[in-house]
């Protein structure tokens, strides 16, 4: 019944009530509402739309826990694995189940958000199935004042990640991912600890994979990895080769520090070298020299004096 409902949503381009279902496959409304659930369980993306009925909105792009599994290389991160079809932030449903005590590493993927949370309170766009939401739970034994270097070991992992697919990303410092001058990617890490040590550290990551187009107000600042290609993308093979990557650079980055990975972060970074603005209450311009080794821009201002920047929104000329 299962399958044969899929056959059928996928051999349809509208919309098709559970009662027409029903009919067509000769079951009650109950049934087709259980079969549905339990496609959407395995990571089909059907719509549901009020009065007009259900509509499978993609099948290539298949996206479940085993099939994300199935590419993964990994020791802990992802080997605890929950796709949801739809939530309000990969984060705040990770940090609960980090509260229930699920194990480090765990990863949460959402093919919709309907609260996604951006930096500085910024709503995150989280449309159904155009993007992968995603969540990882880690428990880094380093002080709580360390933490926003897990954003640049983050950013770091998804840039060679995209760049092993063939994407031509860099960051912007701190952790944006751009293409073509466009934001493809944006990461969210925030932390439950203690005064002194940290309890566990969600870091959450939305890349644009299959967005078709943006509204507007984000066209000129914003990309995905389906207009770069054409093509649909595979979430499940993106979200392997980003874990994979993440684990990689996590391990480095808590056996040796940051600078393990400083050469590496420099090499994909589009912040230095240019002329960029720092926004905020003491905002200044200047021009990005280098990476310290804690992982803070080092700027030259006009005056020759060099200014650290912790973190902050910088905005390089040329780039959104
Ligand atoms: C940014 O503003 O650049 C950060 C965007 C972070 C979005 C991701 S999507 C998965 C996770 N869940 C959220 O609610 N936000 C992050």
């Amino acid at each position: 019944m299962k399958n044969k409902l899929l056959i059928l949503l996928k051999n349809t381009q509208v919309y098709l009530s559970g009662q027409e279902i029903g009919e067509k496959l000769g079951v009650s409304r109950a049934a087709v509402w259980k079969a549905i659930e339990s496609l959407r369980k395995e990571g089909y993306v059907i719509e549901a739309v009020t009065n007009k009925g259900y509509k499978l909105i993609e099948s290539g792009d298949l996206l479940n826990a085993a099939d994300v599994q199935a590419g993964l290389n990994t020791t802990f991160v992802g080997r605890e694995m929950i796709v949801i079809d739809s939530v309000d932030s990969t984060n705040n449903y990770l940090r609960q189940k980090a509260l229930e005590g699920v194990a480090e590493g765990a990863v949460a993927i959402a093919h919709e958000q309907t609260l996604g949370k951006g930096r500085r309170g910024k709503a995150w766009m989280s449309q159904k199935g155009h993007g992968l939401w995603m969540s990882v739970l880690v428990k880094p034994p380093i002080q709580p004042n360390e933490a926003s270097k897990l954003t640049l070991v983050a950013g770091l992992s998804v840039c060679q990640a995209l760049r092993n697919l063939g994407y031509d990303a860099s960051i912007k410092w701190p952790n944006d991912i751009i293409i073509k001058n466009k934001k493809v990617c944006g990461i969210l890490a925030e932390m439950t600890a203690q005064v002194e040590a940290i309890e566990f550290v969600v870091i959450g990551i939305g890349i644009n994979t299959n967005v078709k187009s943006f509204p507007q107000e984000l066209e000129n600042i914003a990309i995905s990895l389906k207009i770069i290609s054409g093509a649909d993308v595979k979430r499940s093979e993106v979200a392997a080769e980003v874990l994979n990557e993440f684990e990689k650079n996590y391990n480095l980055y808590i056996k040796n520090g940051f600078l393990s990975l400083k050469e590496e972060y420099e090499t994909n970074c589009i912040t230095l070298n240019q002329e960029v603005q720092i926004i905020g209450k003491n905002g200044f311009e200047g021009f990005a020299t280098a990476i310290s080794d804690e992982g803070e821009l080092v700027v030259r201002k006009a005056d020759g004096r060099k200014e650290i920047v912790y973190s902050s929104e910088v905005s390089v000329r040329g780039v959104m």
